[in-house]
């Protein structure tokens, strides 16, 4: 699954009974009773079957596409009443209208606790019963249009297979959807698990690069002596083991998308490399005479606060511009308390459905357990939290029970230590004087905004053209380097 290309879904098919003519299922025993039921409605439009005993009917209706069943309770092969519970149990279930003989309310009234929509005595008057039919089929198109507009608003809290309903994760969606023609670089930050390497994806599969690859690398997870070959490729005889050409993932995503996880963990040696084919958009593969050009665009992760890495120089300023044109950053779980239940439940019905077994939803104790806790993992910590309770839980409905112990939280803002902190201690301590203060500040903003200096500048409550010679001057005492002026955005050019 983690492979799969996001997709966007578009909505279903319309739910039974509406926009077509609907389907009643008659069953009956008596022939000329069948004859006569199947006319009657026939005339008014339906459309009708018939069989003529009960295991037929809970046949046909498990075939699914019956919208109303009329059926006798006394048959011989199965009584109407335990027909009715059958059908009852099969998902999305029929109405059911029951014909009982003159007399015998008592089983009308169990048929009608068992789940029949409404019954009718015999002898009964044709208009009578179609009537109810009326009844029974209208109620059942309004419910399933309740139930397409309820799942028209979880379809809205998903961008493919990204779940979000929090403003932060709605205002991502609608990023992701205006870069889609877009080849800027997108710097994605965020902690571990909270689905860095998911947006990279449906940056890529949302793009018009889609058709192309999109090539991860983790840059930790490779020695630096073979990262540069990984990334650049080599010649046959570059070095001793290079027996064959190599091409490096540059070439492997010409015309896609690279994915530079972990881009913190980049080599000082590696970040001016890689500078260099950013800057010049083609690369040279080592031991080779000559560059080639590529067109590959970069969407690089970090669980590190990269800016502060630039401050301690293990950063470069200027790769850090080029990779950062776009940044999205992912907010920790805790901090879009709405996206916890959407994603339970999307994890819920992903587990269940690969685990095979019919779970449905989160008791409320549930619902409140995974609301009140604190989710340092994530959403990552959630889905094993999900997907460990549906392979023990037995029944439909997952309870408290059925979940690790979740700790409650009590304050769900940061804890102290964090944000709440004293906002210029970190300032203080690195002595920085107030022009400093100032640049860091704007130039979180600009990031902030995804790099649009028309929304920065309205933050700030500065003039555009005042933000734009704020951010030349610091590019160019920033040595010349791709300074953020020179980094573009979106929104301005
Ligand atoms: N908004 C979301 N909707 C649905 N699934 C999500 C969402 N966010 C994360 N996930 C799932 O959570 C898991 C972790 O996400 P991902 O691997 O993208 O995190 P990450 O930020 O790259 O973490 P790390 O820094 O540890 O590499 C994945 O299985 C991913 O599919
Ligand atoms: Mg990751």
């Amino acid at each position: 699954m983690a492979d799969a290309a996001p997709t966007i879904s578009e909505p279903g098919p319309e739910p039974a009974a509406s926009g077509r003519a609907a389907t009643i299922l008659i069953v009956e025993d008596d022939a000329a009773m069948r004859m006569m039921l199947r006319e009657a409605l026939e005339e008014d439009g339906y459309t009708v079957e018939a069989v003529g005993g009960g295991r037929a009917g809970i046949e046909r209706v498990k075939q699914g596409g019956v919208d109303l069943v009329i059926s006798d309770v006394k048959m011989p092969d199965l009584d109407g009443l335990d027909m009715l519970r059958e059908i009852k149990a099969v998902t999305p279930s029929p109405h059911v209208i029951t014909i009982t003989a003159f007399g015998s309310i008592d089983t009308a009234i169990r048929a009608v606790k068992l789940g029949a929509f409404d019954y009718i005595t015999k002898p009964f008057d044709v208009d009578q019963l179609i009537l109810s039919v009326q009844k029974a089929l209208d109620e059942r198109s309004l419910r399933s249009e309740l139930a397409r507009l309820r799942d028209e608003v979880q379809r809205s809290y998903r961008w493919g297979n990204i779940i979000g309903k929090s403003a932060a994760m709605q205002s991502m969606f609608a990023l992701i959807r205006r870069l889609s023609g877009s080849s800027a670089s997108v710097l994605v930050t965020g902690a571990s698990g909270t689905g860095k390497e998911l947006v990279a994806k449906s940056l890529h599969f949302n793009s018009t690069r889609r058709d192309r690859p999109f090539v991860p690398l983790n840059c930790a997870a490779i020695p630096e002596t073979l990262l540069e070959s990984e990334l650049f490729g080599y010649k046959r005889g570059a070095f001793t083991d290079a027996r064959t050409d190599r091409a490096g993932i540059f070439v492997e995503a010409d015309g896609g998308t690279i994915f530079l996880d972990e881009i913190a963990e980049l080599s000082p040696a590696l970040q001016a490399k890689l500078l260099r084919v950013l800057q010049e958009g083609e690369i040279r593969p080592l031991g080779a005479a000559r560059s080639q050009k590529v067109d590959v665009r970069v969407v690089a992760a970090t669980n590190k606060d990269l800016e502060e890495n630039l401050t301690s120089g293990a950063f470069r300023q200027d790769l850090f511009y080029r990779l950062n044109v776009i940044h999205i950053h992912l907010p920790a779980l805790r901090d879009r308390a709405d996206d916890i239940l959407p994603l339970a439940e999307h994890f819920l019905v992903s587990s269940a459905s690969k685990a095979g077994k019919d779970v449905r939803a989160f008791h409320e104790s549930a619902k409140k357990a995974l609301l009140a806790y604190g989710w340092p993992g994530n959403v990552r910590e959630l889905e094993n939290v999900v997907e460990r309770a549906v392979a023990l839980v037995e029944g439909p409905l997952v309870r408290v029970d059925d979940l690790p112990p979740l700790a409650p939280v009590r304050d769900r803002r940061p804890p102290e230590g964090e944000a709440e902190q004293d906002p210029f201690a970190a300032a203080l301590a690195r002595g920085l004087t107030l022009a400093e203060l100032e640049r860091d500040y704007i130039m979180k903003v600009v990031a902030a905004e995804g790099g649009n200096k028309t929304r920065a500048a309205q933050r700030l409550g500065l003039d555009r053209k005042t933000l734009y010679r704020k951010l030349e001057e610091y590019a160019a005492a920033g040595g010349g380097g791709g300074g953020p002026a020179t980094s573009g955005s979106e929104g301005d050019r």
